[in-house]
């Protein structure tokens, strides 16, 4: 995206894949709401007042793909993750939301970039004038190893998984220059995939959103390492009852989420923790608990050192709400996006580690203290370089 374009459209337009989800089809409602009750919905964001050469962050629509039939107006209900009071009153808008069919599972890799980035085509002729961002928010998967895969030739021919969709929607982005926003644990962001969205001038940000008790545990952690107190265990437990926590009863696809919840201790700390037990002492298990539907819970056991090694703990109790805390990154996300590809900027953008459970690419900052920073010099480095790529315009 030039910067002529930025400063021509105005408003966003998120596609998103899996969008009658409980976190896309939570997120197809802030965006009516933010147009109509801006004050219901602008305060949870953390860039409602930056990038004023973006457009104002209610200026936001939304589209998508799913597999499922059902209307949005049936998803919403049946997640139940808003009470109806908020949703019905935006249901006209809501009906109007173009949701299409994903590409069939059976079919090959090539075939479903194909259909994807014509139905992106089509997205951007009924939203003329908007920046699009790709929104992934695809059910966990067992993203297979990838690794190796070293030409697009190769993904298409051999190496591509079955029951990994995700491929498909991040390439068909690429071809079609609108960057991504991966909030899923599945790793699409192998080199041959970097590669491409390097030369085509596409920012990708992942992955798996940290939206609750990661968040806590990163702040938690960094505290307890800038005080040298020496964490000796980390117990956490997570009830949920969405499809996601359903999901994620089957070990193959919980895998990558465990590993990015409990990988994020070691690297904060700089030690791994229960070394000395000779197994780690950092442990994360997800239960899914119909109950509860997206109203999750999570338990923290934090058992610590401090002066004569002397034994200490700490017991935290977070009773979150699993979407509604996911979409105002998610809509923060969209807007950094959109800047970062005006910016310049293409490939992985470490510095967004803040957002998310395992951030990619080279270096990314680790503690609270270290993300919050890095997110600072983005926004400064975003703001100067669209000034100087403005300034350069205008003299031509
Ligand atoms: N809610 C959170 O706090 C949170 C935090 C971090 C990561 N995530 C991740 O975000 C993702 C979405 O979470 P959710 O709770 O909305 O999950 P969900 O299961 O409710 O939604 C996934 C949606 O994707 C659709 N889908 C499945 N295959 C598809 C395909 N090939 N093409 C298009 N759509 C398809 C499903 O029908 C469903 O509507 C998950 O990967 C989850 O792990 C969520």
């Amino acid at each position: 995206m030039l910067i002529s374009d930025l400063s021509k459209s105005q408003s966003l337009l998120l596609m998103v894949a899996g969008a009658k989800g409980a976190v896309g089809s939570t997120l197809t409602v802030a965006a009516a709401a933010m147009r109509t009750q801006p004050e219901a919905v602008l305060p949870s964001l953390m860039t409602g007042q930056m990038f004023p050469y973006l457009g104002p962050a209610q200026e936001t629509h939304v589209v998508g793909w799913d597999t499922t039939n059902k209307t949005l107006l049936t998803a919403i209900e049946a997640h139940g993750v808003l009470p109806e009071t908020l949703w019905k009153p935006h249901q006209n808008e809501l009906d109007l939301v173009e949701v299409r069919l994903a590409p069939p599972a059976n079919s090959g890799l090539k075939e479903q970039v194909e259909q994807l980035r014509s139905d992106i085509q089509t997205f951007r002729e009924h939203y003329p004038q908007t920046k699009a961002v790709l929104i992934n928010l695809l059910p966990a998967g067992a993203s297979g190893d990838l690794g190796q895969c070293h030409s697009l030739a190769q993904l298409y021919s051999e190496a591509y998984p079955a029951g990994f969709p995700d491929l498909g929607y991040t390439l068909a982005a690429i071809f079609s220059g609108v960057p991504i926003v991966n909030f899923t644990p599945n790793e699409v962001e192998i080199p041959v995939i970097v590669r491409e969205a390097e030369q085509l001038g596409v920012p990708i940000s992942g992955r798996d959103g940290k939206t609750g008790q990661t968040y806590l545990k990163v702040v938690l952690a960094s505290a307890l390492r800038a005080r040298n107190l020496f964490v000796d265990g980390w117990y956490s437990l997570n009830i949920l009852g969405n499809e996601d926590g359903k999901n994620l009863m089957d070990p193959e696809r919980a895998a990558e989420k465990l590993s990015n919840k409990t990988r994020i201790l070691d690297g904060i700390l700089g030690y791994q923790i229960g070394e000395r037990y000779g197994i780690p002492s950092h442990k994360v298990r997800i239960d899914y608990y119909p109950p509860r539907g997206d109203a999750k819970e999570a338990w923290d056991v934090i058992d610590f050192l401090g002066l004569f090694g002397l034994r200490m703990s700490i017991r935290l109790n977070l009773q979150g709400r699993d979407s509604v805390l996911a979409v105002p990154l998610v809509l923060d996300l969209a807007r950094w996006m959109a800047v970062l590809q005006a910016a310049g900027r293409s490939g992985p953008i470490p510095e967004l580690g803040f957002f998310f459970k395992q951030p990619i690419g080279d270096d990314p900052p680790l503690t609270f203290q270290d993300q919050v920073t890095k997110l600072g010099e983005l926004e400064l480095e975003c703001d100067e370089k669209i000034a100087a790529r403005t300034t350069a315009g205008t003299k031509q």
